[in-house]
């Protein structure tokens, strides 16, 4: 039948799910490292000017492009324009690798969660995690050595999100962020206020936002703010874009987009300050100093913490809501991120949400418990995420800002549709940002990837383990984009289904 698209019932709850989609582990493990390195309190010129120069106006363009052509990212391109169809499934396949192992991750964090009472790391808690709770391998590879700590949690975090993705929008995707998005503010909130109280909890903020001026003049800073804005937002790569095509047809969507934006860095700047209280009284308590201590990413989470949790006032307290809030915050993300390739799947098969999710779902699952549940889980987890999500959004986005603005020239007829249904008008600046500053930015950072990772082989990893999983893999993208773009629509049915154009 003629199923009309599904949509979210009021703006509240896609602006809900939209927040719950930026506000990941970027906001909370990354972000803190690279606003200390990258100038401290001054990093918050070159941010900002990141945020309203880039990450703005592409989420306005993602949102414009999902909204007027209502459909997931291949749909909504082979709506625009014949040719393009590939440049959505290469966002759908992106998502697909980020997404298979970010369930990984979102597992581990649940798990930590209940090591945070139990302290399993004892007093070495990098050995611990790479060795008695990954089990990792000497070398990079592939083996299919199964780590029960590691692949029985995933089973579950599989089985809550194919279940939410199989409820649908209102009833899955809706309802889990309007459950999980006060639950992580909360948390959080009480998580900062604690690390606030703890002894040498100021230096850690002093080192954080002593500002260095002089940061400014290198172009690196620059670059490091642009790229965190571009990863912290998830623009550009088609998560935005089956979003606003759930959307109502009169919705306000560049004022969702301000507010998403600007709520999405606050959680940013919030976590920093966690971050850095929690730093400071760990450099206190092993007597050296914040810089000593400094790390991101998987060391921060599953290094650091855990000492601070062991040596803490109400330690098990902070690691319940530490992990407890990765757990959420990696959770929303994740849904956000699958939704793109059921969506996909669904738009061009024409097939129920349900048989979607079982087929198409569970396939990602099996992969993604199969590649990422093993003793070698973590290096292919690390080159994917090197390769995918940082080239390979970069590249899509670079990729569909200018076809977009200038093989389709569509920039007038999105701006129309943004200006016909919002508060927030846009106008000659937002077209020149989006056809002329972004290719620049993007070629930019694209070139610079490129270039680094030719010439020095990404953590000193095997060659052929990197041709593989990483350079092999990013190809394959691409190349499976174009085929599955080349494939008929079936049923014809969603192609020409309610277009608005
Ligand atoms: N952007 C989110 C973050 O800051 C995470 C995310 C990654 C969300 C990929 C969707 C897709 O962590
Ligand atoms: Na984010």
């Amino acid at each position: 039948g003629r199923a009309a698209r599904e949509s979210f019932n009021t703006r509240g709850a896609f602006i809900l799910a939209a927040i719950g989609s930026a506000v990941g582990l970027g906001n909370i493990w990354r972000f803190p490292y690279v606003a200390y390195e990258s100038g401290g309190g001054a990093f918050i010129i070159p941010y900002l000017v990141a945020l309203l120069t880039a990450g703005i106006p592409l989420l306005f363009f993602d949102y414009a492009i999902g909204h007027r052509y209502k459909g997931s990212p291949p749909l909504a391109f082979r709506r625009m324009g014949k040719g393009v169809e590939a440049i959505g499934w290469w966002q759908v396949l992106i998502c697909f690798v980020i997404g298979v192992y970010y369930a990984a991750i979102v597992a581990w964090a649940a798990m930590y969660t209940y090591f945070s009472f139990t302290k399993a790391w004892g007093d070495d808690p990098e050995a611990f995690f790479f060795g008695n709770y990954l089990e990792l391998a000497d070398a990079p590879g592939v083996v299919f050595d199964f780590v029960d700590g590691v692949w029985i949690p995933m089973v579950a975090v599989w089985l809550v999100l194919l279940t939410i993705l199989g409820l649908g929008v209102r009833r899955g995707i809706a309802k889990a962020s309007l459950v999980a998005m006060p639950v992580l503010i909360i948390m959080f909130l009480i998580l900062v206020g604690i690390a606030l109280t703890l002894p040498g909890s100021t230096s850690g903020l002093d080192a954080l936002f002593t500002p260095d001026w002089a940061a400014l003049a290198n172009p690196q800073i620059w670059i490091a703010a642009y790229g965190q804005i571009f990863f912290s937002l998830s623009i550009g790569f088609g998560i935005m874009v089956t979003y606003s095509s759930y959307l109502k047809r009169r919705s306000n969507l560049t004022g969702s987009g301000l507010v998403v934006g600007f709520s999405n860095s606050a959680f940013e700047i919030l976590a920093a300050i966690g971050v850095f209280a929690a730093l400071g009284f760990m450099a206190q308590a092993a007597n050296t100093s914040v810089d000593g201590v400094v790390t991101s990413g998987l060391g921060l989470a599953f290094v650091a913490f855990p000492a601070i949790i062991s040596q803490a006032p109400m330690g098990s307290l902070i690691g319940v809501l530490f992990f407890g809030s990765l757990v959420f915050a990696g959770f929303t993300s994740l849904v956000s991120i699958l939704e793109v390739v059921i969506s996909a799947v669904k738009d061009k098969l024409g097939w129920s949400r349900g048989l979607t999710t079982a087929i198409v779902g569970g396939a990602c699952a099996i992969i993604s418990v199969v590649l990422f549940g093993t003793t070698t889980g973590v290096y292919v987890l690390d080159v994917s995420d090197a390769f995918v999500n940082n080239l390979g959004i970069v590249g899509a986005a670079f990729v569909s800002v200018l076809v977009v603005s200038w093989g389709l020239r569509r920039l007038p007829a999105l701006a129309e549709h943004l200006n016909a249904i919002s508060s927030f008008k846009v106008g000659m600046i937002w077209r020149v940002l989006v056809s002329v500053v972004m290719p620049i930015v993007l070629g930019y950072l694209l070139i610079a990837d490129i270039v680094s990772k030719a010439t020095t082989p990404y953590e000193d990893m095997p060659l052929d383990f990197l041709a593989v999983f990483g350079w092999g893999m990013s190809a394959s993208l691409i190349i499976l984009s174009i085929v599955l773009a080349v494939m008929p629509w079936p049923s014809n049915a969603a192609l020409h289904r309610e277009a608005s154009h």
